[in-house]
């Protein structure tokens, strides 16, 4: 099936068989050491969630938890990343992310260059590699890079220097690992137990980084079933999620689960013709209180965002009493202030 397959909303309920969720063939457990940790096990780049340790993702959510305030009360600040400077370069729309890093960077005291990548001389040319060349000799340490081709926060990372990193801050339809850390650490403060846990991703599964990062990110971390629930043409390879039992309908699919996590339709990785239609689409897999209901009470509901409300979330679901999305951009904040703080931590004191 092409990326680009119509949705076809009128097809049959179709439920898999999983491969079983056996630990011991998870990627986690891979004998080869995660190229984005250095030799002595510490971070050094964060480009996707895959193949990271579960040890390492723990700690991440460790440090993040300490990072969170209530809100009104002040956030916390402290010096950790004097001298060091973080460049954000961002060639996709993002508000959260953007936003978050620089808080993130800044209440560690780093100093913040966003580059709007439209006025940068990329436009007239310059390759990005020139452009990361030109980035180091301006003592940039760390890179925050969103883009949408697949594989240049991995090209970027092969070719930094060594006192370097890269930060993905989503990549295509691939990787989206800080907002993979961000909904672990959403599901952990409400639901601690993720063994015990049955969670559902729906909606756009093909085309989004965030189900594939909550994917590496749920089953790093035990989680007792995660469920894909998705139209069929937005249903991803057999080849993916393997783990996961597949759903085409939400009666099926959302039935006794306790974390829902919408998706949003990404348009933006769709040809015209397989854009579906908004009415048809609210009436099959919108999220609404009634469908709600099919999940246990105490059931949580989270979104990324940006929402196409009324299309993939009814406004009183998203803005209800078992809604967690305003925690998920809180704890944005959190999450990449211990990743911030974990590359350059483990990079020594090398400032001169
Ligand atoms: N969730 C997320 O990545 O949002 P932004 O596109 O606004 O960064």
């Amino acid at each position: 099936m092409s990326v680009d397959t119509p949705l076809r909303p009128s097809l049959p309920e179709q439920t898999s068989t999983p491969a079983p969720l056996d630990p011991q063939a998870a990627p986690n457990t891979q004998v080869a050491p995660d190229p984005q940790l250095r030799p002595d096990g510490t971070l050094r780049h964060l480009l996707t969630l895959e193949t990271l340790p579960r040890a390492v993702i723990e700690r991440l959510l460790d440090r993040a938890q300490s990072y969170v305030r209530p809100l009104g009360e002040p956030p916390p600040a402290s010096a950790e990343l004097a001298g060091r400077t973080v460049a954000n370069l961002f060639t996709e729309p993002s508000t959260r992310t953007r936003v978050s890093f620089e808080l993130a960077a800044k209440r560690l005291g780093a100093q913040v260059v966003n580059l709007e990548v439209q006025l940068s001389s990329r436009v007239k040319g310059e390759s990005m590699l020139d452009t990361i060349y030109t980035l180091e000799a301006l003592y940039v340490d760390v890179f925050v890079i969103r883009d949408a081709e697949a594989g240049v926060p991995g090209l970027v990372a092969e070719n930094v220097r060594p006192h370097v990193s890269v930060l993905s801050a989503g990549e295509a339809h691939v990787a989206h690992p800080t907002q993979g850390l961000l909904d672990a650490l959403t599901v952990r403060q409400r639901k601690p137990r993720f063994d015990s846990l049955a969670i559902a991703i729906v909606g756009d599964v093909r085309h989004s980084r965030v189900a594939r990062s909550a994917y590496h990110v749920f089953r790093a971390l035990g989680a007792g079933e995660v469920r894909i629930v998705a139209p069929p043409a937005y249903m991803p390879e057999a080849t993916e999620f393997t783990a996961c039992v597949r759903h085409t309908t939400l009666s099926k699919g959302l039935k006794d689960v306790d974390v829902i996590m919408m998706l949003r339709i990404q348009k933006e990785r769709m040809s015209q013709a397989s854009l579906p239609d908004a009415d048809r689409y609210f009436a099959k897999y919108g999220l609404t209180p009634e469908r709600l209901a099919l999940a246990k009470p105490d059931a949580i509901v989270m979104h990324p965002q940006p929402m196409n409300r009324g299309i993939e979330i009814a406004s009183d679901v998203a803005d209800g009493p078992q809604s967690a999305i305003r925690d998920q951009v809180r704890n944005g904040v959190a999450v990449r202030m211990a990743v911030l703080s974990a590359v350059c931590a483990g990079r020594g004191t090398n400032l001169k």
